[in-house]
């Protein structure tokens, strides 16, 4: 941790902006003065985003682009997209990428390219945007990837023999691999951009959190179980200003601080800290996602 960054004068990109702690970090970001890069799947609730931001602040700059994360196809023309709407600026530069999205499903559902819902929107989809953008990320003076994780990342492994979950398929388990995932790509990712790069990258846990995430994917009990459990969870204002200081205030990640929660680095699980497991699963993602980072 070293100085402050000025929020006013950044480019932001958050992904599931239009609920949950998405929303809420995108509104925190436009009030601040950013330009808000806002993404989200659903035409009408993308509007409402805007509405909503512009009526508190008349002078927002705020623009949302509409994509379906569980397509990489749709994943790779998003990014096209943020390129040209982040060169309005007159800058052809992203500060941080807020990848937040995240989804939740009870069955397992296949998606355009063949790979499972949760796998694809929670991990592959960051992966590869984050590929995508990283030359517009390597344009900002210090360029920050946080991407949204959870304390489910800890007590459970990567399923090497079926990363899809396709013979068995457990909706809790293929979530937490998810998160999991998340925090492997944050380290991993910091590793290969090694220690002079100017971009870094961090996981972001915000704890239990008052949203329907568990509401759109389930029926029954699964429902009926987080219907209870989301009140016991903090307005997504609260992670929502988190991640905003971690953006103001939060440097060069050393190996140990790698994953936030409540505005401090804290240990990740051992397992998200194996370099071997990393690896495997940077190699995979890049086979999924049909690209190889930092060639040549
Ligand atoms: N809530 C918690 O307690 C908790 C705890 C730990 C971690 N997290 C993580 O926090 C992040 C945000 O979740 P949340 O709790 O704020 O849930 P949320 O309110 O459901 O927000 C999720 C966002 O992702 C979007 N999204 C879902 N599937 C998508 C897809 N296929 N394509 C594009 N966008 C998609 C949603 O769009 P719609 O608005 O159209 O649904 C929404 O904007 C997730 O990564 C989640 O894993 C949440």
């Amino acid at each position: 941790m070293s100085r402050k960054y000025n929020i006013s004068d950044m480019t932001i990109v958050v992904t599931g902006a239009t609920s949950g702690i998405g929303f809420a970090a995108a509104r925190q970001l436009a009030l601040k003065g950013a330009f808000v890069i806002g993404v989200g799947r659903n035409e009408e609730k993308c509007s409402e985003a805007i509405q909503k931001i512009s009526e508190e602040s008349p002078g927002a700059r705020i623009r949302y682009i509409m994509a379906d994360l569980s397509s990489l196809r749709q994943v790779r023309d998003l990014s096209a997209r943020i390129r040209s709407v982040a060169a309005e600026t007159g800058n052809d530069r992203i500060d941080v990428l807020v990848n937040n999205a995240g989804a939740f499903s009870n069955w397992y559902i296949s998606t355009e390219e063949g790979f499972e819902l949760q796998f694809t929107v929670n991990h592959l989809a960051p992966f590869l945007l984050t590929h995508e953008l990283l030359p517009l990320l390597k344009n900002s003076e210090a360029g920050k990837v946080i991407t949204v994780s959870s304390g489910s990342h800890y007590r459970t492994r990567i399923r090497w023999n079926d990363i899809l979950m396709r013979k068995r398929y457990n909706c809790l388990l293929a979530y937490k691999q998810t998160k999991l995932a998340n925090v492997l790509f944050t380290t991993e990712l910091n590793r290969r951009l090694g220690p002079s790069s100017n971009i870094r990258a961090f996981a972001f846990d915000p704890g239990l959190v008052n949203t329907d995430i568990g509401l759109k994917g389930t029926a029954g009990i699964a429902k009926w179980i987080w219907q209870l459990r989301k009140n016991k969870g903090r307005s997504p204002d609260i992670p929502a200003s988190e991640i905003v200081w971690l953006i103001e205030n939060v440097d060069t990640p050393q190996s140990n601080e790698v994953y936030w929660k409540g505005c401090e680095p804290k240990a990740p699980s051992r397992y998200s800290r194996r370099e071997d497991a990393a690896v495997r699963l940077w190699e995979i993602s890049e086979k999924m996602c049909g690209v190889k980072w930092f060639s040549g």
